[in-house]
């Protein structure tokens, strides 16, 4: 049966342990899977702006044998006049998966519903998954486990990182503390999920507004920016309203003293971070941008295993 990867709940840990090991696979040996060679073609649907997501999707197709078709919705019929389960209904036919960058999680949902090839979240406003596959392998290159270790997230709890981070570190068998202001706290459902999945992989759950308070003791420190696509209009207010929950060099004192600090980028320095911080030794921000490549090969490999 076709599987989408939509949340970073769609995986169980063990599919998330199956895909995290077959990314070390290909990080080691890049061309080993050619699973779309035929040529296949993947598309690469962006409402979006994207520089990661573009390039590691696009060379990641290429190196499992297939094409991706890079398209900007702001010259497709997607988002004006053709609904999601259309446009899914058209690209079955002729391509083998569909990688979508979008606003709204319900879209993806409806992408999904209508298709029979599998479907992608490259971000929503909701979840950002294919992130957290490479924030994953990077914390494992660099600590050697996930079960166990303790992530906090600073910042804006409500964004698509916080809620992935949720999801994928309670799978993982993490314990994830968020801090944010009250006004910025995740989805309560999202929490709620992310309780469900701790409760069954050892791991927990904390959402806190206190930053030293969630650092304390962190092995992983994270932060995104205050600012995401869509939410532009709003940058008065973030930058007032999250001033405090910046990883600065006294956040990361609090933090173990081999702690690790992530960031998917792009970031504003000086804002959710500074720069002693982003570009210091403790950053493995540029391990964690590689491993977009090899988490999504490993996933549009897992994916294509398992389409129907
Ligand atoms: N981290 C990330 O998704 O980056 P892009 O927006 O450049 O794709
Ligand atoms: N939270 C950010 C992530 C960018 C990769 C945004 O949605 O803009």
């Amino acid at each position: 049966m076709t599987r989408h990867f939509l949340r970073d709940d769609d995986i169980t840990p063990a599919e998330q342990i199956q895909i995290l090991d077959l990314a070390a696979e290909l990080k080691a040996d890049r061309w080993s899977r050619t699973p779309l060679a035929g040529p296949q073609t993947v598309a690469v649907i962006f409402d979006k702006s994207s520089t990661r997501t573009r390039v590691s999707f696009a060379v990641g197709i290429a190196d499992l044998g297939g094409s991706p078709l890079i398209i900007s919705t702001a010259n497709s019929q997607l988002g004006g006049k053709e609904t999601p389960s259309d446009t899914a209904r058209v690209l079955e036919r002729m391509v083998s998966a569909i990688v979508w960058r979008t606003y709204a999680q319900s879209g993806l949902e409806e992408m999904a519903a209508g298709t029979r090839v599998p479907v992608v979240n490259a971000l929503s406003d909701d979840f950002h998954p294919c992130q957290l596959l490479a924030d994953l392998l990077t914390i494992r290159e660099h600590k050697g486990t996930l079960s166990g270790l303790t992530v906090t997230f600073l910042g804006d709890g409500a964004s698509n990182m916080a809620q992935s981070y949720l999801l994928a570190g309670a799978t993982a068998g993490m314990h994830v503390r968020v801090a944010a202001p009250a006004e910025f706290a995740p989805a309560a459902d999202v929490v709620t999920d992310a309780e469900r999945i701790a409760s069954g992989t050892g791991g927990s759950v904390a959402v806190l507004t206190d930053p030293v308070q969630a650092v304390t003791g962190a092995d992983v420190v994270v932060t995104d920016t205050w600012v995401s696509m869509g939410k532009e209009d709003e940058k008065a207010h973030r930058v007032g309203v999250f001033g405090g929950y910046q990883v600065t060099t006294e956040t990361m004192t609090h933090a173990a003293s081999d702690a690790v600090f992530l960031h998917c980028l792009p970031a504003d320095r000086g804002y959710e971070v500074a720069p002693e911080v982003i570009d210091g030794p403790q950053s493995v921000i540029w391990d964690e941008a590689e491993n977009r490549l090899h988490a999504q090969k490993a996933l549009l490999v897992w994916l294509l295993e398992r389409a129907g």
